[in-house]
């Protein structure tokens, strides 16, 4: 199993999928959770933009900063022993031309030691990743339900449902292999076109609401913990129910503080 494995890299996924041995792929944005992450196995430890909803409360991903995601990325790194670190490029700061892209790229590796970037988007963003990918830095791509283009979409139903977009979809997928993409997460798609996706490409692709045939699942750790209980669509499994323990949990010490029961002798010196 990869859990055996040393450090996990970019080949390493590829050997993954040549195996037929699904990756593992989960978010995190602080050290702590990171390092819980990266001991229990996880292959791939992605600091998503999602940062800023579940730790910023905003609404969307796209008011989020490059210079947020250095320091959510910082942090996380100095937990990655193991797990490959991949870091979301922010709305804004890739899509303008490809110097800025090369720039921005290079500000997250260079101020934050992750391993790779990641970034939304197909052939309209194809000449950046390559310039990425030439400067030596591994590019995952990012494709189906985008959410830095929410306000393009105006939803965030599952994309590519009609025969047009399915289409430039798959052509999208063998563009970004093409620009150097070493992975491509698939978000939101049908299941099948996932299938058909997964199976064109050599490199994997890690699907979240894209069905099993993805070479590997990604979640929001907030989803997958039950951190956040106002958040249920049908492709999330959620393995804790965190809320409800926190919630109980400081209730009860608020409790204890008030009857001054905390601290009692034991815990004081
Ligand atoms: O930002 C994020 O958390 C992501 C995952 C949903 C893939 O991009």
């Amino acid at each position: 199993m990869s859990q055996d494995l040393k450090k996990i890299t970019t080949h390493t996924l590829l050997n993954l999928k040549k195996k037929g041995e699904k990756i593992s792929m989960i978010t995190a944005y602080d050290y702590s959770f990171a390092k819980i992450f990266d001991k229990a196995g996880i292959d791939v430890i992605l600091v998503g933009d999602s940062a800023s909803n579940v730790m910023g409360g905003n609404e969307t991903t796209v008011t989020i900063t490059l210079d947020q995601m250095i320091y959510h990325a910082q942090c996380v790194r100095k937990a990655v022993e193991r797990s490959l670190m991949v870091v979301d490029l922010p709305f804004g700061s890739y899509q303008s031309n490809s110097d800025i892209a090369l720039a921005s790229a290079i500000r997250i590796m260079k101020e934050s030691g992750a391993h790779a970037v990641k970034m939304e988007g197909g052939a309209e963003i194809s000449e950046s990743i390559k310039r990425i990918v030439a400067a030596g830095i591994p590019v995952m791509g990012h494709l189906g339900l985008t959410p830095q283009s929410i306000y393009k979409f105006g939803t965030y139903a599952v994309r590519a449902k009609d025969a047009a977009e399915a289409e430039k979809l798959q052509t999208d997928a063998i563009l970004l292999e093409q620009s150097g993409c070493f992975a491509i997460v698939l978000e939101k798609i049908p299941a099948i076109l996932a299938n058909t996706v997964s199976k064109s490409l050599e490199i994997p692709t890690i699907g979240i609401g894209a069905g099993q045939d993805c070479d590997g699942q990604v979640l929001v750790m907030h989803d997958l913990l039950g951190i956040n209980q106002e958040f249920k669509p049908r492709f999330i499994r959620q393995y804790l129910n965190l809320e409800a323990s926190i919630h109980e949990a400081v209730s009860q010490y608020i409790t204890d503080v008030k009857s001054m029961d905390f601290p009692n002798n034991s815990e004081s010196y």
